[in-house]
């Protein structure tokens, strides 16, 4: 009869039975879950793929599994982590379209990287008469949540069906801002896009924090800028200011992270301080 069970059916095994009697029954093993951050702002070019990639290497070089999902079809963090997406036999359209199990389409790096290559530009499309298509990325993810502590995806620069699948899936979002007056614009825009999901698939969805980005620090303007944020974001924008360097243009070329390319670097500090403020328990 199986350790500790309470409903033994022979007589004959009342003695071993007794043994057992009174004691607690076993605590279910307790599962990880991972915290799932997406990098949303329909802006091009303010960071997302820079911050999406930088950060998880600062969470696996603090000592945490992270995973990196590539939900763009431009490839950018796949190809910054030195693969050529033009080699992949499975990316993340066939997890989204076809099911493909997502742990198919991971390959090792610095962290772990669920590959997206030019295909996935059709996934939209192919998605569009799919039955719980808002949802597919969420339940790609559900089989894996628990081999990581940080899953952070990756979206492109539209608030279309791949950022939605994105930011349903997510329980956080980090929006980079170029620390520029029209670039915070677009920030409205995302809110109201988030309002939505919220009110329709996603009702826990909050934003993590809003992170300066591309802050030239020399500028008026920049300093104008953040205050701007500050105004109208309060504490929800990081304290975390990333820089401009050449540093961010010349690591992915490379194949690596800022923290690898100089891991002494300012670039590199910047982010492993965003991962302090994060694992801190974000900008609240
Ligand atoms: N702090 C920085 N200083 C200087 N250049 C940067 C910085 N961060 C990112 N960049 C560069 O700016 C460009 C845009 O960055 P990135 O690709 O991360 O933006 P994105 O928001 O993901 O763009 P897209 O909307 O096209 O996906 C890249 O060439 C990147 O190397
Ligand atoms: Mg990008």
């Amino acid at each position: 009869m199986p350790i500790g069970c309470r409903n033994p059916p022979a007589p004959c095994e009342y003695v071993r039975v007794d043994l057992y009697i009174g004691q607690p029954e076993p605590e279910p093993a307790a599962t990880a879950t991972a915290k799932v951050i997406a990098f949303a702002n329909q802006k091009g070019g303010v960071a997302k793929t820079t911050t999406t990639l930088n950060l998880a290497a600062a969470f696996v070089e603090a000592g945490h599994r992270a995973l990196c999902v590539d939900m763009d079809p431009q490839g950018n963090l796949t190809m910054s982590q030195g693969i050529d997406p033009d080699t992949l036999e499975s990316s993340m359209y066939d997890v989204l379209v076809h099911k493909v199990p997502i742990r198919d389409v991971i390959r090792k790096r610095e962290m772990d990287v669920a590959c997206a290559s030019i295909d996935l530009a059709g996934a939209e499309i192919a998605m569009s008469t799919m039955i719980g298509r808002e949802r597919s990325l969420q339940k790609a993810l559900e089989p894996i949540l628990g081999d990581y502590e940080f899953i952070c995806i990756d979206t492109p620069p539209s608030l279309g069906l791949l950022t939605i699948n994105a930011l349903t899936a997510a329980h956080k979002v980090i929006v980079p801002v170029q620390c520029e007056y029209l670039s915070m614009r677009g920030l409205i825009q995302l809110q109201n896009t988030l309002a939505m999901i919220r009110e329709n698939l996603n009702p826990g969805v909050e934003i993590e924090g809003i992170l300066p980005t591309l802050v030239d620090a020399r500028t008026v303007h920049a300093k104008e800028a953040i205050e701007i944020l500050e105004e109208n974001f309060g504490d929800r924008v990081f304290a975390s200011r990333i820089r401009k360097t050449i540093r961010f243009a010349e690591a992915p070329v490379k194949g690596m992270s800022v923290l690898k390319y100089e891991p002494d670097g300012n670039a590199a500090r910047a982010y492993r301080e965003l991962a302090q403020e994060v694992l801190a328990g974000g900008t609240t």
